[in-house]
């Protein structure tokens, strides 16, 4: 099936970086929130992407123009009735996720496929919402989307042969590598990267390091291209604290119970990078000016 129209639910982090690549990759792309600042956000970003692209060289003022003629934002779902894949990229919450696929699934085509880039809500839960569950799939991009060549795709115990090739023929056009997970709590990636996040918080709670030693410490002495707590701030806090949620509900071990830091990080309003503020505070264009002196009190 030659993909024509990817329709993205959640123009958010996540949403947004997802649109820039299919563009990139020449696809047309329909980006959908229900919050007109996300839509007005992303379009922004979107933009701003570009023209730093054409202005690096990267890319021609065409095809930077050709890529943006791609990208549409809506806040109207029934847009994706002609979509071919529906990715669905809303806030890592599951209640919210169940809702959202029972809406696309009412407005989708039946013959679309519908994927979700959950960072850790089990597929075939999502999957057993649908009358067709063989449709579901896990699409689980990394951040920042453009930039990162990998695509876990995750099989829920439903998912057919036809929506686990769409999803990797359009994850291959869109430059990227697929590797396959079982659908277990946190896939491959993430079950391994967030306790590994959550150990540098609690690092930092307890007063072992510095903020700006335990980043130096991973980038220069692993050679990790980011430190946890900068990537922590990149992803999000808020996601961070609802990923290590369901790891330790779902699994149960303590090894996976989310830094008391995280939780009260989340009550501040410290989400990271989309704050301004997380365990670096960032000004208006997103430049990191200091480590938050406020979480070490
Ligand atoms: N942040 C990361 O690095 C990362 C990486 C991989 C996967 N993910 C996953 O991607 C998903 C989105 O994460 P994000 O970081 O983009 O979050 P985000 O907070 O940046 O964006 C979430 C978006 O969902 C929108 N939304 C909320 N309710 C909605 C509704 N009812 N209808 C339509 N839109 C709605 C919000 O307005 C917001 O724009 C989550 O499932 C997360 O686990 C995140």
């Amino acid at each position: 099936m030659a993909i024509q129209k990817v329709f993205v639910v959640g123009s958010g982090f996540m949403g947004t970086g997802i649109a820039e690549n299919a563009a990139t990759s020449g696809i047309r792309v329909v980006t959908y929130d229900i919050a007109d600042p996300a839509l007005e956000r992303s379009r922004r970003i979107i933009e701003k992407n570009f023209a730093r692209r054409v202005s690096k060289g990267r890319m021609t003022q065409e095809d930077a123009d050709a890529a943006i003629g791609l990208i549409s934002w809506t806040k109207d779902l029934k847009e994706c009735a002609d979509a071919d894949v529906i990715i669905e990229a809303v806030s890592e919450n599951q209640q919210l996720k169940a809702k959202i696929i029972k809406d696309i699934e009412a407005n989708a085509a039946e013959n679309a496929i519908i994927a979700s880039n959950t960072s850790s809500i089990s597929i075939s839960f999502l999957g057993g919402l649908l009358k067709d569950p063989s449709r579901m799939v896990g699409m689980h991009f990394f951040s920042p989307v453009p930039a990162i060549p990998l695509m876990e795709i995750v099989r829920g115990l439903q998912t057919g042969v036809k929506a686990k090739k769409i999803a990797s023929e359009l994850a291959e056009r869109m430059g990227k590598k697929c590797i396959q997970s079982r659908d277990e709590p946190g896939f491959l990636i993430n079950r391994m990267l967030l306790p590994m996040l959550n150990e540098a918080c609690v690092l930092v709670e307890r007063h072992v390091g510095t903020i700006e030693e335990i980043d130096e410490g991973m980038k220069l002495g692993l050679n990790h291209p980011m430190g946890p707590l900068e990537l922590m701030d990149m992803i999000g806090i808020d996601v961070e604290l609802a990923v290590m949620n369901v790891l330790h509900e779902v699994i149960g071990d303590s090894k996976y119970r989310p830094a008391q830091l995280i939780r009260r990080m989340v009550d501040a309003g410290y989400l990271g990078r989309k704050s301004g503020i997380g365990f670096y505070i960032y000004d208006e264009d997103g430049k990191k000016i200091q480590p938050n002196t406020y979480i070490l009190k």
